[in-house]
């Protein structure tokens, strides 16, 4: 296809805003799907009644339009992850277009993840088509929200499109603002083929399917093709474009948009953000952006069942296979056996990871409270990272480094105190305040990634009844006074409740997790001392006392049968315990102390 007449674009929109309805009504618009064919959410569904076994989302589209101007373009939408832990996924799929449309509900108006990835589309210098959907809704106010988003992004009100997905209002026009207003995609056709890649999913039958955006030259099949990350050459098994059924294409040239097939059995190898080229006489410079995947949230995952590590290991690198960004490593814990330390990018990436590992594996996890990746510099200069508190120095630290986010929040007028307050207590600092309208408003801060990982979503939720939204991204580290905080058992340390803290915070987290050891753990033979220590020096101490009487005696009168319950149970609960030294410490009371709240 002449570039001229392709237009790449996204559709950027929070969840429920109507996205996946509008792909609908473009689907059936351009024809590519016969109406009598068509059911809600075509292209999320898809993957279900793949023929060919190929698990096609609706990564990209090629959809075919005749515009006003009696000429058939190519429109390629380009689906983007809408998921606070990818930015960086999402700025590959923004990378890959020229256009993107900004959809906003025009009966909730714009929410904070929503103005990150337009902030995100911006830095990218995509042409923005603002859009309110749902128009036929009776709760509308496209007034109110035109004006809202035409201040955000600096045009006239009047230049915002009024459509409804549902009933495919204003989606013809919307697809002629597309052709006149997205620049088509600029290249080099005689250059050395470069492609970006901006998805890639692991697929049973087919092995990995990369989905690509080329940039400059040509790539064909029966070729032999580069990753230029790590410069590994692949055989080329197929190329094609998603129309909306995967079809076969001799190729594909600039701006075009389409999936390669080459037989590589593993995500890893196929890298989003990395560049493919001509294994042969290929391109010297990769694209910009090209990113590792960097694991920023840490938590170890146990097996309730220690005979359960075998299935956890082979779950964990089944998932790694469609999952660039999932880290894992062995690990032992003194107190809940062997397990995996495994790293995330964020906090949704970990709950995900976690609750497919329980409902799509069988298995029952106690995962350790989640942490960041410290910088630690020793005062004979030397200096590593630390991805488990265990690993924390004692003494001789010089400083250490704490990997900062940049949050975006946005809520009703009202909630600015309460926010504040939560950001404050959090280590926060204040960038920006901006009015969005009359009642709403967007807060900019610069947080320590370590106080969102620890239940401030929540806090924010409870804080501002829920109004509130926030999306966060890397912003580099800061220097902070942090330390180690460890709790033991009877003088025992218990490594799985060792936290890093700062150190202003040290004595409440000691406190609040002695206290809650002491419910916890039920009474022993002898006294069980719970103390908090920082390196040597006890900050918090609470005392589990001794059993007094034996358990039998609360079962008065001679109820035998009632006795051999009680005995029963004792036993049951015996096999769950874990010792710590002399200890026994139900399992039940690591997950409670482990979860938030
Ligand atoms: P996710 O798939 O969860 O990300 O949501 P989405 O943004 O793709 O939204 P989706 O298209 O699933 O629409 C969300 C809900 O809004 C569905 O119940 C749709 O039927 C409804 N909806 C979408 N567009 C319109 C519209 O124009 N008018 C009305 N009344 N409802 C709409």
């Amino acid at each position: 296809t002449d570039p001229a007449l392709i237009r790449n674009f996204c559709i950027i929109a929070h969840i429920d805003h109507g996205k996946s309805t509008l792909a609908d009504r473009m689907l059936q618009l351009t024809g590519i799907v016969e109406n009598r064919q068509m059911r809600a959410q075509y292209l999320d569904r898809m993957d279900l009644e793949r023929e060919r076994g190929i698990t096609i989302k609706s990564q990209a589209v090629r959809l075919p339009f005749a515009a006003l101007d009696d000429t058939t373009y190519v429109l390629n939408l380009i689906d983007t992850p809408g998921h606070v832990d990818f930015t960086y996924e999402v700025s590959r799929s923004l990378a890959a277009c020229e256009g993107a449309i900004l959809l906003v509900d025009a009966a909730q108006g714009i929410e904070a993840q929503t103005l990150a990835n337009l902030y995100l589309a911006l830095e990218h210098d995509l042409t923005i088509i603002p859009v309110l959907n749902k128009i036929d809704l009776p709760a509308a106010m496209p007034d109110k929200y035109a004006a809202e988003l035409a201040g955000i992004i600096g045009c006239d009100p009047s230049e915002v499109l009024r459509v409804s997905a549902k009933s495919g209002m204003g989606v013809e026009d919307l697809l002629n603002e597309i052709v006149t207003q997205v620049p088509p995609p600029v290249g080099d056709a005689d250059a050395p083929a470069r492609a970006m890649i901006f998805d890639s999913v692991y697929d049973t039958y087919r092995g990995v399917i990369t989905y690509v955006r080329v940039v400059d030259g040509h790539l064909g099949t029966r070729q032999r093709i580069q990753m230029m990350s790590s410069g590994a050459n692949h055989e080329m098994l197929e190329v094609g474009v998603i129309s909306p059924e995967p079809t076969k294409v001799d190729g594909l040239s600039v701006g075009e948009v389409g999936y390669l097939i080459t037989g590589v059995k593993d995500v890893r190898q196929s890298r989003v953000g990395d560049t493919v080229t001509s294994a042969h006489t290929g391109a010297s410079q990769m694209l910009p952006g090209y990113q590792d995947p960097k694991p920023m949230v840490f938590s170890g995952l146990f097996p309730i069942d220690g005979s359960d590590y075998p299935v956890l290991r082979d779950a964990l690198e089944k998932l790694q296979l469609n999952d660039a960004a999932l880290a894992f490593e062995p690990e032992n814990s003194g107190a809940l056996g062997f397990g995996f330390r495994c790293g995330f990018l964020g906090l949704l990436h970990l709950e995900i990871t976690r609750a497919r590992l329980e409902r799509e594996y069988g298995l029952d996890l106690i995962s350790t409270a989640p942490n960041v990746i410290y910088r630690v510099f020793l005062e004979d200069a030397t200096e590593y990272e630390v991805t488990n508190p265990s690993e924390f120095p004692e003494g001789k630290v010089a400083e250490v480094h704490e990997p900062i986010v940049k949050g975006t929040l946005l809520a009703p007028a009202e909630f600015v105190g309460p926010i504040m307050e939560l950001c404050q207590a959090r280590r926060g600092a204040l960038q920006g305040m901006d009015y969005l309208s009359e009642d709403r408003v967007e807060m900019r801060y610069v947080l320590p990634l370590a106080e969102i990982v620890f239940d401030f979503f929540d806090q924010l939720k409870s804080r501002t009844k829920g109004f509130a939204s926030l999306d966060y991204e890397p912003s580099g580290e800061q220097a902070a006074d942090l330390v180690k905080v460890d709790i033991l058992l009877q003088g025992e340390m218990v490594d799985a409740f060792s936290a890093i803290v700062h150190r202003e915070k040290a004595y409440a987290y000691g406190v609040e997790m002695t206290k809650k050891l002491r419910e916890l753990i039920p009474r022993q033979q002898f006294e069980v001392p719970v103390q908090a220590a920082i390196g040597s020096r006890v900050i918090a101490r609470e005392n589990i006392r001794a059993i007094r009487k034996d358990v039998l005696s609360k079962c008065y009168g001679g109820d035998i049968s009632r006795k051999r319950k009680l005995l029963e149970k004792q036993k049951e609960g015996k096999r769950k315990m874990k010792t710590v030294g002399r200890v026994e410490v139900p399992q039940e009371a690591f997950i409670s102390a482990l979860s938030t709240d």
